[in-house]
């Protein structure tokens, strides 16, 4: 009988500067386009993977519920390539919980995917690289693959074609002290968001009139981001993580796939009033109405003042550039 051992991994959501929005058409789950992240210390996700022999069908439980169909689906289907890698076929008890909201555009399957990539490569003993299981996190979902590592980090596009078990990994391209920033989470709501971004991703693709534009333009925004980054240059990095935003929110807006409410683009108009006074501010959202704002750390307590104000805004969560996920056993502190 094998003996498994119970794995938790902890994992931090990751905010992207550059932005990954639309997928290769072959399967894989292979981004389109570049994009370039900060992993976030202030939000966790906890996930603990445990195979056990006298499970009929895998268990899992999200938030201390138990998971939904389709939320089992996406997540068995990681396990499921660890079960044939480590050549196994036993079931597995899942429990994952973030302290921070769900589903509502605050990157939680990044951190989840990861979490769970992590604790269940370990938890059935298999020894991968950082880059394979980041690779096995982006299947899950592709910001995932970020998550894996801390700091600064890539993900470049997928190529157009190629086999389904291609290995595309995240890396670091900086380490988190490369800025000094914080990272304000203004959070609006917390509701789960109305489409995921898988569907609104092929919903822009196949209706866009603007997407071949987004694929052809992200990876230039990309690269200077990067050399802003080498260069350590706030200004123009934070310059391209409103372009980036901006873009892709453009090329999905057109196909009808609208994340933003009127508090988030209330609270873009504020951090650029924030800027025309001299604050280091730049504004971003992804799949749901939650603005993150890159910031010098010496204007983060002003503008976080400024931002917790704005009617709408629940509560502001300021995070610094985190650290890479993480896995122990069980009872391990
Ligand atoms: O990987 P997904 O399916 O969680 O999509 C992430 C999409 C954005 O958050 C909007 C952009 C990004 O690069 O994280």
């Amino acid at each position: 009988m094998t003996h498994f051992k119970s794995i938790v991994a902890v994992a931090h959501p990751n905010i992207a500067l550059a932005k990954y929005w639309g997928k290769r058409a072959r399967p894989g789950n292979f981004p389109a386009v570049p994009s370039l992240s900060v992993t976030l210390d202030a939000m966790t996700t906890r996930t603990s993977v445990a195979f056990d022999e006298a499970l009929d069908a895998d268990e899992v439980t999200l938030g201390g519920v138990t998971a939904t169909e389709g939320e089992r689906g996406r997540i068995c289907e990681v396990v499921d390539r660890v079960r044939a890698a480590a050549g196994t076929t036993c079931r597995a008890r899942i429990v994952s919980v973030n302290d921070f909201p769900t589903a509502s555009g605050l990157a939680s399957s990044a951190s989840g995917f990861a979490a769970l990539a992590l604790a269940a490569t370990r938890a059935a003993g298999l020894d991968w690289t950082e880059e394979r299981v980041s690779d096995l996190a982006r299947r899950g979902s592709a910001s995932a693959a970020r998550s894996i590592f801390g700091g600064f980090v890539e993900l470049s596009a997928g190529s157009e074609d190629g086999n389904e078990s291609d290995v595309l990994g995240a890396r670091v391209v900086a380490k988190a002290d490369a800025l000094d920033v914080r990272v304000l989470v203004c959070v609006v709501t917390e509701d789960k968001k109305a489409s995921s971004s898988r569907e609104g991703m092929s919903q822009t693709a196949a209706q866009s009139p603007y997407y071949t534009s987004w694929v052809l333009e992200a990876p230039r925004m990309f690269d200077e981001m990067k050399l802003a980054l080498a260069q350590r240059d706030l200004a123009r990095v934070g310059a391209l993580v409103e372009r980036s935003a901006l873009a892709m929110h453009a090329c999905a807006f057109a196909a009808g796939v609208i994340y933003v409410r009127a508090v988030t683009l209330e609270l873009f108009e504020h951090v650029r009033a924030l800027r025309k006074a001299g604050a280091s501010a730049y504004a971003t959202s992804d799949a749901g109405p939650h603005v993150k704002v890159l910031v010098a750390t010496r204007d983060a307590s002003e503008v976080r003042t400024t931002l917790a104000k704005v009617p709408g805004v629940l509560r502001v969560i300021e995070a610094r550039p985190g650290p890479a996920a993480r896995a122990f056993e069980e009872g391990q502190p």
